[in-house]
C-alpha cells in the first residue's frame, strides 16, 4: 500500500510543490490548507491531491482533521509541518497578537500536528517527520522577531523530537530554506527584498521545488540514518 503524508500548507508556495513531489514519488498526499477555498478547489482540480481545511494552531482540529485522513486515506507515515505565516514588523510596532499569531501558527502547528500523528507512528514503528524552519531562525531576521523565534525554536523542537523517534522508527528532521520565489517572499518591500537577494551568493531566489527536492530526501525509506538534522537551502547565503 502506498505510503500516506500530511503536508501543511500544502496547497501553496513551497507546500504545493512539496505536495506535488510527494505526490510524483507515489505517495498519496493529504494537503492541508487554512484559508483560501477557491485556490484549494483548483489546486485538487488540477493535481488531484486531496485538500482538508483547519487550522493547524488549532490543537483539537488537528487531532480530528488527521483522524479523518487516515480513516480516508490510511495511516499517515509522513508529517511536512510547512504550514507558516509572517506579520513582519521591527520591536517597536509589533503587537502581542503579531508575536502570538506567528508562535500558534509556525511553532505550535509543528507541536498539535506531530501530536496527532505521533502515537500511530510509534505503534507501527516508522516515520518521516520534516519541519521546515527557515534561515531566519538560524540567523535572526531586521523585523522578525516573531517568526525567527518561531522558525528557531522548530530546529530545537525537531532535535528534541528526533531523539524521542528514534527507537521507533521515526526520522524527524528539519529543512531551512532562504529565500524562496513565493507570495510571502513577494510581500517584502522590494527595496528591501533586492538588498537581501544581493547577498545570495547563487544571485537568485530559491524555486518551491528546490526544497521540495529536500523533503524527498529526508522522507525516502532508506533515509532511516538521517534523523535530527537541518538541510539548508538558501543559495549559500548563510553557511551554517
Ligand atoms: N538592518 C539595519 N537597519 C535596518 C534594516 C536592517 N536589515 N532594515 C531596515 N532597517 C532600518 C531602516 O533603514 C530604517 O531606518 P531609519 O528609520 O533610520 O531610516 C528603519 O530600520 C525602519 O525601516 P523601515 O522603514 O523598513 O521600517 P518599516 O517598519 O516600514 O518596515 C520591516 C520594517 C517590516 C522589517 C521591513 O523592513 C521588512 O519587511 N523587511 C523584510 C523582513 C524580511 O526579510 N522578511 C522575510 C519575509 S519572507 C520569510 O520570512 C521567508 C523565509 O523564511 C526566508
Amino acid at each position: 500500500m502506498a505510503r500516506v503524508a500530511i503536508v501543511t500548507g500544502g496547497s501553496r508556495g513551497i507546500g504545493e510543490a512539496i505536495s506535488i513531489g510527494l505526490r510524483d514519488a507515489g505517495i498519496t498526499v493529504a494537503a492541508n490548507y487554512a484559508g483560501n477555498d477557491e485556490k484549494a478547489h483548483a489546486f485538487t482540480a488540477r493535481t488531484g491531491i486531496k485538500t482538508y481545511k483547519w487550522d493547524v494552531a488549532d490543537h483539537d482540529a488537528c487531532l480530528a482533521s488527521v483522524a479523518t485522513i487516515e480513516s480516508e486515506l490510511g495511516p499517515v507515515d509522513i508529517l511536512v509541518n510547512n504550514a507558516g505565516i509572517t506579520r513582519d514588523g521591527t520591536m517597536k510596532k509589533m503587537s502581542r497578537d503579531h508575536w502570538d499569531h506567528v508562535i500558534d501558527v509556525n511553532l505550535g502547528g509543528c507541536f498539535n500536528m506531530a501530536k496527532a500523528v505521533w502515537a500511530g507512528m510509534n505503534d507501527r514503528k516508522y516515520g518521516r517527520i520534516v519541519n521546515i524552519g527557515s534561515i531566519n531562525g538560524q540567523a535572526g531576521q531586521y523585523g522578525q522577531v516573531n517568526y525567527a523565534a518561531a522558525k528557531s525554536g522548530i530546529h530545537g523542537f525537531t532535535k528534541a523530537l528526533a531523539q524521542e523517534g528514534a527507537r521507533a522508527g521515526i526520522t524527524v528532521n528539519a529543512i531551512a530554506p532562504g529565500y524562496i520565489d513565493t507570495d510571502m517572499v513577494a510581500a517584502v518591500p522590494a527595496d528591501v527584498l533586492e538588498k537581501i537577494v544581493a547577498k545570495i551568493p547563487v544571485g537568485r531566489l530559491g524555486k518551491a521545488e528546490e526544497i521540495a527536492r529536500g523533503v524527498l530526501f529526508l522522507c525516502a525509506e532508506d533515509g532511516g540514518f538521517i534523523t535530527g538534522s537541518t538541510l539548508s537551502i538558501n543559495g549559500g547565503q548563510h553557511m551554517y
